[in-house]
């Protein structure tokens, strides 16, 4: 109380010191001088403060060219605040590939050939009836297509367009297409949408350092996260998704798939950047976070590791709540045989799945857009590829239209190939029994399992590593 009060005394002889002599009107008007005094002082300070950022954006290139490193980086030196910047301009570059060469471009190999050389296997059109329902009969129009030589289907139309297909032309299609659930219609409109803006990127992450005989990446982690996920990534990173040279010399390296968060959700950029800056290890697009915008995600780490990390021996697919087993995995992958390890498509398989006819369910698909069984495929939870069939499989992505479940999909590119499916029973992506669940030595011998939280992560990670434990 009494220093509220003494703050008005102070306040009040302040305006008596500066205007002792002033009649109201000319108090106000000397008043009025003052505030606008202010906000010129006020817009002043700020529009330096902005040239600071863009000045701190000019420089970003050279720093996204250096792979950060835990112990490179020290937290509280350079955060790069807005990566936008600097991202798009790789991304002009990249799509200039077709037509120019720049210098920088020697150190990335161009991903997709000019002509795509795609040769669908039998399989798939044996998999899939070719009958009146919307999708199936996409698909056989693109293989129509592709049997004529034609580029497939505009996908590489501008994403501010790509929307735009019009709604008459889906409900002359699709004849209930307007009792489809809304996000199923929004899924519909978007299907041609492939070329989403880059956000965050990590060109360098499969880069190996100066020394030629660096040993170059055996396993990458590819890691569908959403951008809120900060302790389950971080619980990742500590326990199996560690990059690093792991046993036998083996390379491993990570990276997190991030869509964008809608804009009425906070506004997580800044500590993305931050994050992403501090680990390098983040990929963001912007498209939005949803259930079936995941086969954009998958398309998308496909196009990213085809062009950034396309020397990786192998790939894993997988969310960010799954607990892997990273030493047994990599001693299944090191054992394995050629050809065996360059036609790798492992996990838990799901063979003779059919669409979910519920519109109630997350995984429904109307009849009147897919009509037939699903090819087996490897659940998305988590799933292993040899990094050999990854430009055959973007190459494939390209010509099979979009289907809403982005792990049946990647069956049906896969079928594409006329790779199918290895059923591996470590990969548990439904989760074990649950007398088996705390069980360490059961758990030590599997290599995925669906879902862990960040603590039960940690925990399994330091007890399957407890050298006392005898199984
Ligand atoms: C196209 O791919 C097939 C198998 O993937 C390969 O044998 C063939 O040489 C390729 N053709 C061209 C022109 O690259
Ligand atoms: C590369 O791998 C070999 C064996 O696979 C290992 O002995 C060596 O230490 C590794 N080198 C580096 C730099 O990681
Ligand atoms: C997928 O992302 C796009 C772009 O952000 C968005 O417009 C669309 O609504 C999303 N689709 C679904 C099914 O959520």
């Amino acid at each position: 109380m009494c220093h509220l009060l003494t703050v008005c005394v102070t306040r009040g002889r302040h305006h008596n010191a500066w205007f002792p002599h002033l009649e109201p009107m000319r108090h106000i008007q000397r008043l009025s001088a003052l505030v606008l005094f202010v906000t010129l002082f006020l817009i002043f300070f700020y529009s330096t403060l902005h040239l600071e950022t863009a000045y701190s954006l000019r420089t970003g290139p050279e720093d996204l060219l250096e792979v950060p490193s835990i112990q490179q980086v020290p937290i509280l030196q350079e955060v790069p605040i807005l990566q936008e910047v600097p991202i798009l301009q790789v991304v002009q570059v990249y799509d200039r590939d077709r037509t120019a060469q720049s210098s920088k471009q020697e150190r990335f190999p161009t991903p997709t050939p000019a002509v795509l050389n795609v040769s669908v296997s039998d399989g798939l059109r044996q998999a899939i009836p070719p009958n009146g329902a919307y999708w199936n009969r996409l698909l056989y129009s693109a293989l129509k297509g592709l049997v004529k030589g034609e580029n497939p289907i505009g996908r590489d139309s501008d994403w501010s367009l790509c929307r735009q297909m019009n709604q008459e032309h889906l409900q002359t299609n699709v004849h209930d297409f307007t009792t489809y659930p809304v996000l199923f219609q929004d899924f519909v409109q978007g299907m041609n949408c492939r070329s989403p803006p880059v956000l965050l990127n990590q060109p360098n992450k499969c880069m190996s350092g100066e020394e030629k005989d660096d040993n170059q990446t055996f396993l990458l982690f590819t890691i569908k996260s959403t951008p809120g996920n900060f302790e389950q990534r971080q619980a990742v990173r500590e326990t199996w998704g560690r990059e690093g040279v792991h046993q036998s010399g083996l390379r491993v390296h990570t990276v997190f798939l991030l869509g964008s968060s809608p804009p009425e959700d906070p506004d997580l950029n800044s500590l993305l950047s931050f994050e992403a800056g501090h680990f390098g290890d983040l990929l963001q697009w912007d498209f939005h976070e949803s259930l079936l915008n995941l086969t954009l995600k998958m398309n998308m780490f496909l196009q990213w590791t085809v062009r950034y990390c396309p020397a990786a021996s192998f790939v894993f697919s997988g969310d960010d709540d799954v607990f892997v087993n990273t030493p047994t995995l990599l001693s299944y992958l090191q054992s394995l045989e050629l050809p065996k390890a360059s036609e790798l498509y492992a996990g838990q398989v799901i063979s003779k799945a059919s669409p979910l006819r519920d519109p109630k369910n997350k995984y429904y698909i109307p009849l009147s857009f897919y009509d037939g069984p699903y090819p087996a495929y490897a659940g998305g939870g988590g799933f292993i590829i040899s990094g050999a069939l990854l430009q055959r499989l973007y190459s494939a992505s390209r010509v099979i239209p979009f289907f809403p479940i982005d792990d049946v999909y990647a069956g049906m590119c896969f079928k594409a190939l006329g790779v199918s499916p290895e059923a591996n029973e470590a990969f548990q992506t439904f989760d074990i029994n649950e007398q088996d669940r705390e069980n360490l030595c059961v758990n030590k011998k599997l290599i995925l399992i669906h879902r862990r939280s960040a603590r039960q992560m940690k925990k399994l990670w330091k007890g399957i590593h407890n050298p006392l434990l005898t199984c």
